[in-house]
């Protein structure tokens, strides 16, 4: 059968804001400031950013390169490069099955925001409220199947209705209004941030290193967290790839994203940790730093409520660009390789994730289970199996051509050597190091 011709970005620019909506998301905002108050701060950040350099970097470039080399995705990217039927598809078939792993917990905390947004717009929440008062609201949320299952299913509507409407009208056109809109955002609130009393402690906190309070398990949290928030190892800057033109650049169009992605990331932090010494000097919340301290820390403050409705759209910002990405590695498969129309290639994925999150919002504590899961163990599988693949079994020619003729030329070396010795070597010595065997 004829295949229809692929759709692309219009600009490398729109690829750019995509791939980074793509990676700011949950992960930088949420989850990012609460691993770092629970893993001991800034040497959690140092070990993070070590991470960043060393493996985020030249796998993003990997992945994204393996789209736009094979026009397809994740699938039919190592069956086009690596001949049918070889072991190295399963690295795509991995990839498809984590979007179902991901998104139905991603979608559960997504709405939690939404839920946040419409309890700040119809007044739940007002100035004066108490620490304990927004724990039992948030308690009370987390315990009712029913509310979050609203949510969650409002904000995966949302999420199949921008990817239904294809890769130039739904991702890049919603994520170039979204993201400028979300740094606006940020940049003001951490501003304002910077300005409470405890900015100095909170940047202390973010700044200065405490290596007594590194552990294992912490290496393994810094490089899961890297690969979550640059949604690598399991596809999805794969198959935003594979909307690049061939005579695009995979190499340095990569480094601006990682650029904004931990840019936001750190700001997050600026925002938060501040806020967090000014009021409740408890960093180490978990899950609920960022719903509970952070919302009843806004509202000690006059105008507080126009402060959370802020932060919670932000919020919602940067999780709906995010869940796009993993809803179009599901949806990209079905069109390449199973010949299906983008509406029931969307939907269809859309409705099972609905039920899986219905099933997260019954059973508590499962989500946390499947967030470990996909950070800790798939996605650094995923980006061990990609980086293996780039760096020993694709022709050297194709990255050589992505890197050739720019200032970006000299990183081509460098680059090859940490996708084919540095980035297998770390993944594996942080795995077995946190599985306790040396
Ligand atoms: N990177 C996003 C975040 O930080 C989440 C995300 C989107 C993701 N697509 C992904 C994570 C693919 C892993 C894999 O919130």
């Amino acid at each position: 059968m004829e295949r229809k011709v692929r759709s692309h970005w219009a600009s490398r620019i729109g690829f750019i804001w995509a791939a980074a909506g793509s990676a700011v998301g949950l992960g930088n905002i949420w989850r990012f400031p609460y691993m770092t108050g629970e893993n001991g701060g800034s040497i959690f950040i140092l070990v993070y950013l070590l991470c960043v350099a060393l493996l985020g970097l030249p796998l993003i470039i990997a992945e994204v390169m393996l789209g736009k080399i094979s026009q397809r995705n994740p699938v039919g990217a190592f069956q086009k490069l690596a001949g049918k039927n070889t072991p190295w598809q399963l690295a795509g078939f991995m990839g498809v099955l984590a979007a179902f792993v991901i998104l139905p917990f991603y979608s559960v905390v997504a709405g939690w925001c939404l839920s946040f947004l419409y309890k700040t717009i119809t007044g739940v929440f007002e100035v004066g409220h108490s620490m304990a008062e927004i724990m039992s609201i948030f308690k009370q949320l987390t315990s009712s199947p029913i509310q979050q299952s609203v949510f969650h299913g409002l904000f995966l509507a949302m999420t199949v209705g921008i990817v239904l409407a294809g890769v130039q009208k739904g991702l890049q056109r919603w994520t170039e209004i979204l993201m400028p809109a979300l740094i606006l955002i940020l940049v003001g609130l951490a501003g304002y941030g910077l300005t409470l009393p405890g900015a100095q402690e909170g940047l202390n906190f973010l700044l200065s290193p405490q290596p007594e309070k590194l552990t294992s398990q912490s290496i393994l949290s810094a490089m899961g967290q890297c690969f979550f928030s640059l949604s690598l190892g399991m596809g999805a800057m794969l198959t935003y790839g594979s909307y690049l033109r061939a005579n695009d650049r995979a190499s340095n169009s990569s480094l601006w994203v990682v650029l904004m992605d931990t840019v936001i990331a750190l700001l997050a932090g600026f925002v938060v940790f501040p806020i967090v010494f000014t009021f409740t000097h408890e960093p180490a919340q978990g899950p609920g730093l960022v719903f509970v301290t952070l919302p009843a820390s806004f509202l000690q403050m006059p105008g507080g409520t126009w402060i959370a409705l802020a932060f919670f759209i932000l919020l919602f910002f940067a999780a709906l660009t995010s869940s796009i990405s993993l809803l179009e590695v599901v949806t990209a498969y079905f069109i390449d390789e199973h010949k299906m129309l983008r509406s029931a290639a969307a939907i269809m994925p859309g409705v099972v994730c609905f039920l899986m999150g219905v099933g997260c919002a019954y059973s508590g504590g499962y989500f946390d289970f499947l967030d470990k899961l996909a950070s800790n163990y798939l996605l650094p599988l995923g980006a061990l199996i990609i980086s293996l693949f780039t760096g020993w079994k694709l022709d050297k020619k194709f990255a050589k051509n992505d890197f050739g003729g720019t200032w970006f030329y000299g990183f081509f070396y460098p680059w090859l050597w940490c996708v084919r010795i540095i980035a297998p070597l770390l993944i594996t010595l942080i795995f077995l190091n946190a599985l306790g065997i040396f």
